[in-house]
């Protein structure tokens, strides 16, 4: 098959990328815009697809914008996909509240043009990078596929109504059929230190602890210690960024078999505070960072675990890499590299 990755340049495409290459035959193309992703990450991927299937070929590679509709209708006109998984996104929830309409237009509008692409080009699979945070505040702190979906943040908004705009198009196109996977607390980065995330204004937990063991920042803080959680701080579900890279490749052989369009949250089913965290990023450091109480952050709630069942039982997914210390371990390592 050929399939398009959108989004292929930035941290968990470029992660997808490399197991589409390590673990498939698919010949691969990326559209990435660059503006969180990088050229470096592509040549990456070029040398490992060169190493792995002894093929001078390579990955095809787009420079190019989603909301640039006619670049990408003509990038669709001229090649042949079978399949696309579709990253691109704008994904920092505080900047979602200070600037919908960026989420709306990045996020909604550019998916619901390229799913009409897909479907007027008869491409038979897609796969949705979605989050957790379409549950909102969820009424229990383990969640269901089926747990309603209220969210609190415009980022949240724009993936649920992507969701629908791509459930309501395979409703509507009998062979176009999607798996839309719901992202927990992705972190880490490649076992073998060659990719991770390199986005520099970073606002997720692992990466600014990283950070701050190696002083590109002086301290960090933690927001809001009064949750009603044991430690006081909220917990979440982090999940290594190669386990949710497998999770795609699992819903594309998922698809590839024929099977129904899906739904998956993508977790460990077991969480960490804030405060395990960094006691365990300065356990694997061995640095006593600088760490700061600070008041809560909107729109986090208390506790926020997957029940994984589903995409454990339907897609026989399993975790390789469900260790914090290794996940902070490799954070760490990668950041090191920047
Ligand atoms: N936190 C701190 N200090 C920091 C950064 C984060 O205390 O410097 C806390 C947050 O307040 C939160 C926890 O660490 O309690 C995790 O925060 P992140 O920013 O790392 O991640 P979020 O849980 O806010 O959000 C991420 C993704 C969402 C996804 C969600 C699912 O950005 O897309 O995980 O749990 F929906």
């Amino acid at each position: 098959m050929h399939i398009l990755v959108t989004g292929g340049a930035g941290y968990i495409g470029s992660h997808v990328v490399k197991q589409l290459i390590e673990k498939t035959s698919h010949r691969i193309s990326i559209i990435d815009n660059l503006s969180t992703g990088h050229q470096s990450t592509i040549d990456t991927l070029n040398s490992i697809y060169q190493n792995e299937r002894y093929d001078e070929e390579g990955i095809t590679f787009y420079h190019e914008d989603l909301k640039n509709f006619e670049a990408i209708e003509t990038i669709f006109t001229t090649a042949s996909f079978d399949g696309v998984i579709h990253f691109a996104a704008s994904i920092v929830v505080p900047e979602s509240v200070e600037n919908p309409l960026k989420y709306y237009m990045n996020n909604t509008v550019n998916t619901t043009h390229l799913v009409s692409l897909c479907t007027t080009h008869n491409i038979k699979h897609f796969i949705f990078s979605s989050t957790a945070a379409v549950y909102g505040e969820p009424p229990e702190p383990q969640v269901k596929e089926t747990t309603p979906t209220i969210p609190i943040n415009p980022y949240g908004r724009s993936k649920l109504m992507s969701e629908q705009v791509l459930q309501d198009a395979s409703q509507a196109k009998e062979d176009f059929s999607h798996v839309i996977l719901r992202y927990f607390n992705v972190a880490g980065a490649d076992t073998l230190n060659r990719i991770g995330q390199s986005f520099p204004n970073a606002t997720h937990l692992i990466k600014v602890a990283a950070q701050t063991v190696i002083g590109t920042r002086e301290s960090m803080m933690i927001f809001g210690e009064d949750y009603n959680t044991p430690d006081g701080t909220c917990i979440r579900d982090y999940i290594h960024v190669d386990d949710l890279a497998s999770a795609h490749v699992k819903a594309l052989e998922y698809l590839e078999q024929g099977s129904d369009s899906n739904i998956f949250n993508v977790g460990y089913g077991h969480g960490f505070s804030v405060k395990e965290v960094i006691g365990t990023m300065k356990t694997i450091s061995h640095v006593d960072f600088d760490v700061r109480a600070a008041p809560r952050r909107a729109g986090d709630p208390a506790v926020l675990i997957s029940d994984n069942s589903k995409i454990k039982n339907i897609l026989h997914w399993s975790a390789q890499y469900d260790d914090l210390s290794g996940i902070c371990a490799t954070a760490l390592a990668w950041e090191k590299t920047l």
